[in-house]
């Protein structure tokens, strides 16, 4: 039998909504979601370590956030503690990557490699289906981030579907200094265009974005992006309108904002591409830093267990 270890470090990605449908809002305040997900290179890593209760500090970005049981990693912790009945305790040692409040789901993947670390640490042995279920109860983008890759998201976001997807997408990121809350960007969108859940049509993808996905091809693909929220992040945050301009004359692809923003992501050809693309976008000073990520990449997983050395 192995032992359980003393500390896992797990890391999960980041995503970009290639595609992202809103419906007519529910009773219970979400949104009904049809989107196309892809976990790109930005990261979350969690290192885990036994100890008595809960406690989480927060290295990279996001040092002011709160550390404590409103932190949406310490509440994964909390949740998977009481479903699993032990008595353990956790601390958990976060390095973000991923911008702070700005569309691309960062808390949502510090709560999914929470779950996943945690999992692994007291020994829980929940299935990844388990897993998942916990991780809908946390947020709606929390599955995802255990997935990762590229999937559709259903439901509020959270019923995920993996989709085939060849090669590799280069983008630029175009990140914000203040951030946008999602809740506002959606109330937002329901003012701009008021929907009623009894008359709305369910929210549709377009196949096309699928076979765009299949082809691998970055042109296909630049045609198919679409962000429903975008007007919304625009209405609140006038100056994504010139992060947009300024990729449009940088070259890139297509460009738009990533869920509920601010973040904007500028699709490249290739490598080359999305180094001179972010070049022109950084000359242009539209945005607090300029990011060069690729996608897909794959959902939580365990980069490291630590065990106890034999005396
Ligand atoms: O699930 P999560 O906590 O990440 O969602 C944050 C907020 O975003 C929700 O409280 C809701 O206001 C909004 N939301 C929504 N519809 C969705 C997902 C999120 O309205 N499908």
């Amino acid at each position: 039998m192995t032992a359980t270890p003393i500390a896992v470090q797990v890391r999960a990605p980041g995503k970009i909504n290639l595609a992202l449908r809103v419906g007519a809002p529910r009773p219970d305040g979400y949104h009904p979601l049809a989107t196309v997900f892809q976990a790109v290179s930005l990261y979350e890593d969690v290192v885990a370590t036994r100890a008595d209760g809960i406690s989480l500090e927060i290295h990279g970005r996001g040092e002011d956030l709160p550390v404590d049981a409103t932190n949406l990693a310490v509440r994964a912790a909390a949740l998977l503690r009481e479903t699993s009945g032990t008595r353990a305790g956790v601390h958990l040692s976060l390095t973000k990557q991923v911008p702070v409040a700005g569309g691309m789901a960062g808390g949502s993947a510090d709560a999914a490699a929470t779950l996943l670390a945690c999992d692994q640490l007291w020994g829980t042995g929940l299935s990844r289906d388990e897993l998942a279920e916990l991780a809908s109860e946390l947020g709606a983008d929390v599955p995802f981030a255990l997935t990762g890759m590229s999937a559709m998201g259903t439901g509020r976001g959270d019923l995920i579907t993996p989709v085939m997807s060849r090669g590799t997408y280069h983008w630029v990121l175009a990140v914000q200094d203040e951030g946008l809350s999602t809740p506002e960007v959606f109330r937002e969108h329901d003012r701009l265009q008021p929907l009623d859940l009894d008359d709305a049509p369910a929210p549709r993808l377009d196949d096309a974005v699928l076979a765009a996905l299949l082809s691998g091809d970055p042109i296909q693909l630049s045609r198919q992006l679409g962000n429903d929220l975008q007007e919304a992040a625009l209405e609140l945050r006038p100056e994504l309108g010139d992060v947009l301009a300024a990729a449009d004359r940088a070259g890139a692809l297509a460009a738009l904002v990533s869920g509920s923003g601010p973040t904007v992501a500028a699709l490249a050809l290739d490598h080359a591409h999305a180094v001179s693309v972010a070049g022109v976008m950084r000359a242009a000073e539209v945005a607090g830093e300029i990011l060069l990520v690729t996608g897909p990449v794959p959902g939580a997983r365990v980069l490291e267990h630590v065990h106890s050395r034999r005396p």
